[in-house]
């Protein structure tokens, strides 16, 4: 009886799974548009749900099996989405049509995650405009050349433990998620943590808690992506209830102790706290340097944001702020390691800056130009953008996705991705994709790279609004190290490198060690 119902059971699920692969083939078809088959209930997504490929290599899949499409269907699971290749469309879909693509799509809804579901990252259409109008003053240029101190002494802090505890060999994967930790506890909270010392640290702790996710997380994400409704009953929450009381309890402490003891700090945290007094000055003295949209430029805002609200923009700084620079820190090491002339090159760089200015400061962090180079060919290679997702909000007609093909109706709640990697590595646009040649990006070869092509931190005006403040936090951290060492190869440095596959995360396969070899 068991038996016989097992099979009737999972004979339903698989005619059903069958039936929606079948209905998604005939919604392509239906509208022209291009696609691979893939597999009935996994879509195009079964290499990076099965870890054997990563999430990123799915897409490249797709997106070279047809080199003259400007759009194809890609079958995430059981959803159809399509995905542009074109980046001049990607360009109006993100720039100049902004206005119908204005959200992210839900990855998690609100109620499995409300610090995720409730940030900045998640805000959908009106609500979105006014935080991002809120929190855009926290990324000036003159709150960057703050920052840049609290960037400077966690640096500081990691070469002096460097001087001490020099191994063999480092992890800089480990490393470097310390740096960027101790960044953003520092320019996003207000703490000071040094985790190279204390290397338990609650705040380490929950940082690298929300980005290994365990099998009983992955198979909360897929219940709530695949079945929304199922895990809204269950009452399944992504992190657990430790890290985000964490959270709360810190964010509270935090603006209580500020509010009783009259401190002020220029962080994001005090940045906060004026926004939801409504003390902050939305008409920003700066407005050249501002990131918002346009037509928030002159409003000012006038909602009140919740405790709640705050705790999770706080959230999305930490969460947004601490794997992806630490991913683009420790791939620009390895490339570094793997690629010496390039090394030689920044070195000499470095040391010729220093013995004219000394320090590292806002002020002439730009005359550091081959530094910018190897930042930006690192984020060609190894952007932890992967696609920017849009959601249709009206409806909106793409061109046809061929010559002679017939113009695609996208209609609201329809899902597109913008390519960012895939393009990165497209020998169309970035001849020899796999060189690390910091050189393209150089006065004399700058014009040659295609406008759009390269986006790192998206586009538009939902693009990352911290990037900036990447930007510098890798440029500190780079200066002292190729200063003060010479990276080197070690037994366990892999050349070529890849992808690993475990997550979502820009990470190398096997991971990144190396040797500090310290100069003179
Ligand atoms: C190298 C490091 C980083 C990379 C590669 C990166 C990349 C991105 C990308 C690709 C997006 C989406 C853009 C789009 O869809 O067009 C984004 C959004 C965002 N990023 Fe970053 N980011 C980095 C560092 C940071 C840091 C340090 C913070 C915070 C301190 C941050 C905060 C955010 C936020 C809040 C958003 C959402 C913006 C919105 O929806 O309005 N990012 N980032
Ligand atoms: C670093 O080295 C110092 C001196 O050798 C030692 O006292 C300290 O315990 C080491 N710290 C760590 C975290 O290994
Ligand atoms: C670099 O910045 C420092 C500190 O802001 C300043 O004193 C110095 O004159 C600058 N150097 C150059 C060459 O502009
Ligand atoms: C590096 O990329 C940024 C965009 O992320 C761009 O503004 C900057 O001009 C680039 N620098 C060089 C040297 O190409």
């Amino acid at each position: 009886m068991f038996v016989e119902l097992a099979i009737f059971i999972i004979s339903s699920l698989f005619f059903y799974y069958l039936y929606v692969h079948k209905k998604i083939h005939n919604f392509f078809v239906k509208r022209g548009v291009k696609f691979l088959p893939g597999i009935p209930m996994f879509g195009n997504v079964c290499n990076s749900l099965f870890t054997t490929k990563h999430f990123i290599e799915d897409l490249e899949i797709v997106y070279r099996a047809f080199p003259d499409e400007r759009y194809v269907g890609f079958i995430e699971g059981t959803t159809p989405i399509i995905l542009i290749r074109d980046p001049e469309l990607a360009k109006a879909i993100t720039v100049k049509d902004f206005d119908h693509f204005v959200n992210h799509k839900d990855f998690f809804s609100k109620d499995t995650d409300p610090l995720f579901g409730g940030s900045l990252f998640m805000m959908k259409d009106d609500k979105w405009r006014d935080m991002r109008f809120t929190l855009s003053p926290a990324f000036t240029g003159s709150k960057m050349r703050l920052m840049m101190n609290f960037m400077s002494e966690v640096s500081h802090n990691i070469m002096d433990y460097l001087k001490e505890n020099n191994s063999d060999e480092i992890h800089v994967d480990d490393l470097v998620r310390r740096y960027t930790l101790d960044v953003i506890a520092s320019a996003g909270f207000g703490l000071q943590v040094n985790s190279v010392k204390d290397k338990k640290n609650d705040f380490f702790k929950m940082g690298i808690n929300l980005f290994y996710f365990n099998i009983k997380q992955k198979i909360i994400i897929f219940i709530s992506t695949q079945f929304p409704k199922i895990g809204k009953k269950l009452g399944l929450t992504l992190f657990s209830k430790e890290v985000m009381d964490f959270f709360k309890t810190t964010v509270k402490n935090t603006i209580s102790y500020r509010e009783n003891n009259n401190v002020v700090r220029p962080d994001m945290i005090q940045l906060l706290m004026e926004a939801t007094k409504g003390t902050l000055k939305a008409g920003n003295t700066e407005k050249d340097e501002v990131t918002t949209t346009e037509d928030s430029k002159s409003k000012t805002v006038a909602r009140e944001w919740t405790e709640d609200e705050i705790i999770g923009q706080v959230f999305i700084f930490f969460a947004a702020g601490f794997e992806s620079s630490a991913g683009a820190i420790t791939m620009a090491i390895h490339e570094l390691a793997v690629n010496p002339e390039v090394q030689e090159k920044l070195y000499q760089e470095i040391k010729q800056f220093e013995k004219i200015n000394k320090v590292l400061s806002y002020e002439n962090v730009s005359q550091l130009k081959y530094m910018d180079c190897v930042i930006n060919e690192t984020l060609r290679k190894w952007t932890a953008a992967i696609f920017m997702d849009r959601v249709c909000t009206k409806p909106y007609e793409l061109p046809p996705p061929r010559k002679g093909g017939k113009p695609y109706l996208l209609n609201p709640g329809d899902i597109v991705y913008n390519m960012v990697n895939v393009i990165h590595m497209d020998e169309k646009y970035h001849p020899k994709p796999e060189v690390f040649d910091p050189d393209r990006f150089s006065d004399e070869n700058k014009h040659k790279i295609q406008p759009f092509t390269f986006v790192p931190f998206g586009m538009g005006p939902r693009n990352c609004i911290a990037s900036r403040f990447a930007i510098l936090e890798m440029k500190v951290f780079l200066y002292d190290l190729v200063l003060h060492y010479k990276v080197v190869k070690s037994k366990r440095t892999s050349d070529p490198i890849r992808l690993h596959s475990n997550d979502f995360n820009i990470r190398a396969l096997g991971g990144t060690y190396v040797k500090f070899e310290p100069r003179d």
